[in-house]
């Protein structure tokens, strides 16, 4: 397996109705020539998301999302790019050429599909003895006494791994997996490592056993949870790392609860995944769970692409307490807002929801306080605040949180309000925040270096959501001209006396648009050109193909665009230069090398507005 064809890829955005696409999601009412719903990206009451059968797009004029049927599965499910083809594909009964990649690459998709089959007949196999076999009659009473129902397990996959090896050594030779592939996945483990002659063992043993997912809801490890304490001292034993896991990049649900995620806005952090399921079955379902690893800077990236804000919901204790403030670190240097809710001592949410109901931990999670006034409060119950020597002591550490946050209004915010609830000056405060910003400087230099060796190239391509920046009302118009009238295009192809597009914001968009194989009377080639854009500016597109530009000349528009560009950009020059000769005291040349230019510059605008006044604005 290798790379898609270009060719399939053609033929798949060719296939796909936009309509029919977004039809299997949610309902569309047709409004004349396109249809209307309410927008899945953001919540209203009336609809403002606008579908265009005809041109294969779609636009929100409340939230600005906007693209192709590739590019609306893509955000909708929270999809890669290439995955979003094999699926439309699926849908559409169109086979994907693909093209060999090298001969590591395919020895290397080859490994993972196998994997991937692996774990999901495994998976299978758990879960029907879970559910059938006399076997797991334990397992099931265990699961029963816990309050957790047959149809829990069935949404979950829940499972159930036999005592006996023989059981597993039947299997593999049943659906005919090699031992060394079930090495490979960590079922089995060599009884030594330096001398396979030894034999192997299976690492799960008579545990109920939970498939960890990837984003698109691919098994790719379990984690197993002991029936009878006394069996083992690990009460949880996951997967070892393999080329399809690596626990430090996986939250537990991630893939069901996504869309939640996106919905609420926000995501809500609690330790356990049984913690996490029963919380999610209980309705409460914008919630993720780490597999009991601490919180990496790759699970803060992971959930910055989805949310901005996070309620941290860990045991109230000591151990609690620090994974917590581990988190918050690591989601403030993406800019997360971070708050903590609050449980009763000893009890964690599965545990709370057992005891009190959902309601219970709703209205905990709905008093979750911003992580300060926890940290605030959680030193006041323990140490005595009156007394001087604690006060700074809770101070240092304060101060030192404070420093993780990026965004300043909100450190501004956040130091008022510590320094208020501690009863010191802010200024005090400001100062040994300060003080520990100077050393993370100090530090973070080194750190960034360290890292820049290992970190991924950074996001681009249709993953990345960056949208160009337009300003200029007349760049708007132009990139709008530039895609939807063909007389313009050509005008401004074969080179608009134009101020240089790069200098203008939005400008080297319009001249990717201009250099990119399009036609505006052939709206699939917009459609098609859009899957290599970043989705931002798929959205910035899509947004300008739905509004019309309310011009019926194009060609006119384009050349009274470009002119009062070019007034703007001669105007923009004017303003520097005569801010350069008030500034200071120029010498003799540089006053007449300034002068000079400013008269010729002013001339040409002279011109430029007769110009304009001689073409009519359309
Ligand atoms: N964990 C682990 N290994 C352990 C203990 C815990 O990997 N030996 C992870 C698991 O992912 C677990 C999470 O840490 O879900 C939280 O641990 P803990 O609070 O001890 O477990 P609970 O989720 O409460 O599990 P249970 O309710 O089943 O006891
Ligand atoms: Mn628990």
């Amino acid at each position: 397996m290798g790379r898609i064809a270009e060719i399939s890829i053609q033929q798949v955005i060719a296939a796909c109705d936009i309509v029919d696409v977004i039809s299997t999601y949610f309902p569309l009412k047709r409004a004349g020539t396109s249809f209307k719903a309410n927008c899945p990206f953001h919540n209203e009451k009336s609809p403002s998301f606008h579908v265009n059968p005809s041109r294969g797009t779609y636009h929100c004029f409340g939230c600005g999302e906007g693209g192709n049927a590739i590019g609306f599965v893509m955000k909708y499910e929270s999809l890669p790019f290439i995955d979003t083809v094999r699926k439309l594909a699926a849908k559409y009964g169109i086979t994907l050429i693909e093209e060999a990649g090298t001969p590591e690459q395919e020895a290397a998709a080859g490994r993972r599909v196998k994997l991937l089959a692996l774990h999901r007949e495994i998976a299978q196999w758990f879960h029907q003895l879970l559910l059938k076999s006399p076997l797991a009659a334990d397992a099931r009473a265990y699961l029963k006494a816990r309050g957790l129902t047959s149809d829990t397990a069935r949404n979950w996959t829940i499972g159930y791994a036999p005592d006996d090896q023989g059981y597993y050594h039947d299997f593999a030779k049943e659906k005919k997996f090699a031992d060394d592939l079930m090495i490979e996945a960590g079922i089995f483990s060599l009884r030594d490592e330096n001398n396979p002659g030894r034999g192997i063992y299976a690492r799960f043993r008579h545990r109920i056993m939970f498939p960890i997912r990837n984003d698109h809801g691919d098994t790719i490890a379990f984690s197993g949870r002991v029936l009878r304490s006394e069996d083992s001292p690990a009460k949880y034993m996951n997967s070892p790392a393999t080329s399809i896991f690596n626990k430090s990049e996986v939250f537990f649900g991630f893939d069901k609860s996504k869309r939640a995620i996106h919905k609420a806005e926000k995501a809500i952090i609690c330790e356990g995944q049984i913690d996490m399921l029963m919380a999610f079955e209980a309705g409460i379902e914008n919630i993720i769970a780490p597999l009991g690893t601490a919180f990496t800077p790759h699970h803060a990236r992971l959930l910055k692409r989805h949310t901005d804000q996070v309620v941290l919901c860990y045991d109230s204790d000591n151990a609690g307490y620090k994974a917590a403030a581990s988190a918050f670190t690591e989601l403030s240097k993406e800019g997360i807002f971070v708050r903590v809710a609050a449980l009763p001592p000893g009890e964690d949410p599965d545990s709370l929801i057992r005891k009190e109901g959902v309601e219970a931990l709703r209205e905990r999670l709905d008093g979750a306080r911003d992580f300060f006034d926890f940290q605030i409060d959680l030193r006041a119950a323990k140490s005595d605040l009156t007394d001087t020597r604690e006060r700074m002591k809770v101070l240092r550490e304060l101060a030192e949180n404070l420093a993780k946050l990026r965004d300043r209004p909100i450190l501004d915010a956040a130091l008022t309000r510590c320094a208020n609830r501690l009863n010191v000056g802010p200024d005090e405060l400001r100062k040994m925040v300060q003080a520990h910003l100077a050393q993370q400087k100090k530090y973070g230099d080194r750190a960034a270096e360290r890292d820049a060796g290992q970190t991924h190239a950074p996001a681009s391509g249709p993953d990345s959501d960056e949208a160009p920046e337009i300003q200029h009302p007349g760049v708007r118009l132009l990139l709008q001209l530039a895609i939807t009238d063909a007389a313009a295009r050509r005008w401004l192809i074969a080179g608009a006396d134009g101020p240089a597009w790069s200098t203008l914001s939005g400008g080297d968009f319009l001249q990717r648009i201009l250099d990119a194989p399009l036609d505006p009377s052939e709206p699939s080639s917009i459609t098609t050109w859009m899957t290599t854009l970043t989705s931002g500016e798929a959205s910035v597109l899509a947004g300008l193909l739905h509004k019309t530009p309310g011009t019926t000349d194009g060609l006119t528009s384009a050349r009274h665009a470009v002119s009062s560009l070019r007034v703007s950009a001669v105007t923009a020059e004017i303003d520097l230069l005569q801010n350069q000769l008030r500034q200071g005291s120029p010498s003799p040349e540089t006053v007449i090398g300034l002068t000079t230019r400013l008269i010729a510059l002013k001339k040409q605008l002279n011109v430029l507005h007769a110009q304009l006044r001689e073409i009519p604005e359309s």
